[in-house]
């Protein structure tokens, strides 16, 4: 089948190469002409286990194309997917512009029948107003065709978004045209595993799906993080809380590990959103309002942790950093907790050197280079000489390191863990100070020794 895709980011770009995988002929377009020209040398802007082979390999094959050619990729394609960014507002809402610049680009080079699927992340309502931008554009033009607008709302997670396209739980579409709901019924067969993973609903049912999804598991986070502050103050474990609660399939062991607060691209900006459209509709949204400020405490647990220890003498002050992306597996900085933490480091007077196996490039670029942050290139020469380690990101390099090795660099064997990687009782025994998430400290000496 012929796929037109707006957008190269992060969404456009897995959605185009997954396309072309099973045999598609795509063309993604972009508005950004180095990008695109980036993209035609096989350089992917973003770092996405599985993708660059992906993107070269079906653009050798001649299945994946990029442009900056509307016009061209209008015509090409049976589909065309809208997958530009909805950047929050300063009010929270998601700004539809770029939404409605591709939903008018589309209807001015259309000839022929389109079904326009829209997989950004937008508010309930979104479809209708792609369909009148459409219908204005087409009536402006004078051109008669038969078009339909689908909510096909993409739930990739980063660092896993080749592996959740090609293997997906699920493919929401939203859709008011029979015979545009089996279109798209059958692009994505390829991707049904032992069942249909097609769920079909109504437009506006679609739309909220998305949001509903995100604010469910941002809301499960923010109750675990909260919880993990109540564990402290009862001199409870919220490591063994969270295994107890866990066991019962009803509430599961996903998405309910505490942490440094939630971070990313979408968790942040889709719980506000939400939130925006319930006050849009005269609904107070208490619990996601209360998921949000949860959150936003939650980044300063850590610096909090580090301030009460060294009791706000942080001045001059040397950290190392391990881990600066939101999460693993990505370069991805965006609400990134390692964020809030270097900033109000920095603003006590403390100096960071840091290491992330792949975030260190999008560190330089977002805080240039400063006096008060080294990027190391490894994590050994990170710890040289510093008061303590700070862990923010769970990438599996940091699961065991070789704790002697630490202590030895280490000007001070203390541990601030942003992650809950570690046994406190065997740091312990290891004479390390150790403050975890929502857990009993365990007084260097008191715990295990070490094997
Ligand atoms: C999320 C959704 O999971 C995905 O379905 C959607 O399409 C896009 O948004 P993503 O932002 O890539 O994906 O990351 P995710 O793995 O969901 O993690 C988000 C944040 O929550 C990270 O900062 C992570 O560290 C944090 N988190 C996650 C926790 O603090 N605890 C958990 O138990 C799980």
């Amino acid at each position: 089948m012929r796929i037109t895709i707006f957008g190269t980011g992060y969404v456009g770009l897995v959605t185009g190469a997954c396309f072309a995988e099973v045999g598609n002929d795509v063309i993604c377009v972009d508005v950004d002409a180095d990008k695109i020209a980036a993209l035609n040398r096989g350089e992917i802007p973003i770092y996405e286990p599985g993708l660059e082979g992906m993107v070269v390999r079906n653009r050798e094959a001649g299945r994946l194309r990029f442009t900056t050619d509307a016009d061209t990729a209008v015509h090409h394609g049976q589909f065309q997917f809208i997958a530009v960014g909805t950047p929050p507002d300063e009010d929270g809402s998601a700004d539809l512009r770029h939404v409605l610049t591709v939903a008018d680009t589309i209807a001015t080079w259309m000839e022929d029948d389109k079904v326009i699927v829209d997989k950004s992340t937008v508010p309930v309502g979104t479809a209708d107003r792609v369909r009148e931008t459409v219908e204005r554009r087409l009536a402006e033009r004078g051109v008669a065709v038969r078009y339909a607008v689908v909510s096909n709302p993409e739930f990739l997670k980063e660092g896993a978004a080749v592996e959740d396209f090609m293997k997906p739980e699920r493919v929401i579409v939203g859709c008011d045209d029979a015979v545009a709901r089996e279109k798209l019924h059958a692009l994505y067969a390829p991707f049904n595993r032992n069942h249909d993973r097609l769920i079909s609903m109504d437009v506006r049912s679609a739309e909220l799906t998305k949001y509903a999804a995100n604010a469910m598991l941002a809301t499960k986070i923010s109750f675990m993080n909260e919880l993990a502050n109540i564990a402290d103050r009862v001199g409870a474990d919220i490591e063994r809380v969270r295994i107890g609660i866990g066991s019962d399939p009803r509430i599961g062991y996903h998405f309910i590990y505490p942490g440094a607060g939630y971070g990313g691209s979408c968790f942040p900006k889709d719980v506000q959103a939400l939130a925006r459209t319930a006050h849009d509709v005269d609904y107070v949204p208490q619990l996601l309002q209360a998921v949000e400020e949860v959150n936003d405490r939650q980044k300063h647990y850590v610096f909090n942790r580090i301030r009460d220890h060294y009791a706000g003498a942080l001045s001059g002050k040397r950290f190392a950093l391990w881990g600066l992306s939101f999460k693993p597996n990505t370069d991805d900085m965006r609400e990134a907790a390692s964020r809030r933490l270097m900033e109000s480091l920095w603003e006590a007077g403390a100096m960071v050197q840091a290491f992330d196996p792949k975030a260190m490039p999008e560190t330089r670029r977002l805080y240039g280079d400063r006096s008060a942050l080294t990027l190391c290139d490894s994590p050994e020469a990170a710890l040289a000489d510093a008061d303590a380690l700070i862990v923010m990101t769970e990438w599996n390099l940091f699961r065991s390191p070789d704790f002697e090795l630490v202590r030895e660099r280490l000007s001070a064997p203390v541990i601030f863990d942003g992650r809950n990687l570690y046994d406190p009782a065997i740091l312990a025994g290891l004479g390390f100070h150790y403050y975890a998430i929502g857990r009993p400290p365990v007084a260097p000496g008191d715990g295990e020794p070490a094997t």
